[in-house]
């Protein structure tokens, strides 16, 4: 990796700049850093688990974030456990909610699209006797509860299916699903991990019934290091992690009280105008849609159209080019996006979600994902549009995969 500064210095600070890669963090407003910077050195700079003045004011942070996400969701404040990020929740989620239910059953059923930070827990726990079983998914990315329902058996204890797919989009029937589970065993614990569903649309755990929900602050524009794990009052977890004090019976480790205040003001803006922000994201992402599938050929669209699409979240692939090509060609032109996913771009390996969808791999390799935000303006997407059909154009005539192509579709027309 060369220095951002010399890179900078080479090619410049691009004239106009459009972040479109809310998947893997975000920009974070003002008045979030605002509400963040007292608690640095003004007050509640204490530990919450003190009883000094400080320590008083940090924990009254705490409880009042608390309280703030768990009107959002329809829970109780007590029924939020926090860590320091979603990945911590989910691995709390996986892990507790496994290791409190001893070995009697043993087997733990995932979908195939699931963020890394649930796989990965998962299958840590098969060196420890437990099975992972993975529900494949359509090529939207759903999963048919008829499908799901096979594979639960006197073995199951926990099942975890995301609300809303990272990178396609796709928005599962949480309900239904959770219906199809307790109707077989009502003892399953269901986990759904909602970072990419909340403050996009509404939740509520009460009507959907899950056991266990996972949430991650800076994916609705509040600063990074806080997650948080729903669990309903009745439901058991081991604790994973052990050590220092906190105000937290499941996650050692004093609170990040700055982070918190900032997570707590990200929830009210997220959620105050609510219904306006998301149909302003979905108007965005749909201009942004057509205009990339009209103007550019052959793209294919990755996960499904319309209302059962998470309306920031757009996915397409770029045939004939690299996804990590076309990253590095948006970057210089100031948009800002991932490729496949971004969890695993670093070790260049095609995305597992988008290969479950039936994707070949050199189709996850050009795929692109593009995370609209209401900050944005129509501006910023024509701007992007203006720039992604010149920049798919100038990688084909570069690509050694384009080429090929075209000398095969031109045997084909002359045969
Ligand atoms: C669906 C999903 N779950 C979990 C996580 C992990 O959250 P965090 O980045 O807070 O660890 C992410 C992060 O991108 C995610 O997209």
């Amino acid at each position: 990796m060369p220095k951002v500064s010399e890179f900078i210095k080479y090619h410049g600070k691009p004239v106009r700049e459009v972040y479109l890669d809310h998947e893997n963090s975000g920009w974070v407003p003002p008045e979030v850093v605002e509400a963040m910077l007292p608690y640095f050195n003004q007050k509640g700079y204490g530990h919450p688990s003190i009883t000094n003045l400080p320590g008083w004011e940090a924990y009254e942070v705490v409880e009042s974030t608390l309280e703030e996400v768990s009107k959002t969701i329809n829970a109780r404040g007590g029924e939020l456990i926090l860590t320091h990020s979603g990945t911590e929740a989910n691995n709390l989620a996986i892990i507790g909610g496994a290791l409190a239910r001893g070995k009697e059953r043993n087997k733990i059923i995932t979908s195939a699209i699931e963020h890394v930070s649930v796989l990965f827990p998962a299958r840590s726990l098969e060196e420890h006797g437990y099975r992972v079983v993975t529900v494949p998914v359509d090529k939207e990315g759903f999963v048919d509860p008829d499908l799901l329902s096979m594979l639960i058996d006197h073995e199951t204890l926990m099942v975890s299916i995301q609300m809303v797919n990272h990178e396609i989009g796709t928005i599962q029937d949480i309900k239904t699903l959770v219906e199809t589970v307790k109707d077989k065993n009502d003892k399953i614990i269901f986990h759904t991990d909602a970072v990419d569903a909340y403050g996009r649309m509404k939740i509520d755990v009460e009507e959907l019934g899950v056991d266990l929900l996972t949430l991650s602050s800076h994916k609705i524009h509040g600063p990074k290091g806080i997650g948080i794990l729903y669990a309903r009052e009745d439901v058991k977890l081991k604790p994973v992690m052990h050590g220092a004090l906190s105000t937290q019976r499941m996650w050692p480790g004093v609170e990040n009280t700055p982070a918190l205040a900032g997570f707590k003001k990200a929830v009210e803006l997220a959620f105050s105008n609510f219904d306006y922000n998301i149909e302003k994201m979905k108007k965005l992402r749909d201009r942004l849609m057509h205009g990339i599938l009209e103007n550019v050929p052959d793209v294919l669209l990755n996960g499904p159209m319309g209302e059962k699409r998470a309306p920031d979240n757009l996915n397409v692939s770029f045939l004939y080019v690299e996804g990590e090509s076309i990253t590095v060609e948006l970057s210089l032109r100031g948009i800002y996006v991932s490729s496949g996913s971004a969890c695993t771009s670093r070790v260049l390996e095609p995305s597992h979600v988008i290969l479950a969808i039936g994707r070949k791999h050199e189709e996850a390799h050009g795929s692109i994902l593009f995370k609209v935000s209401r900050y944005q303006t129509e501006e910023d997407i024509e701007y992007v549009l203006s720039q992604i059909p010149p920049a798919i154009e100038k990688l084909r005539i570069m690509s050694p995969l384009a080429r090929e192509s075209r000398i095969a579709l031109k045997k084909t027309v002359e045969a």
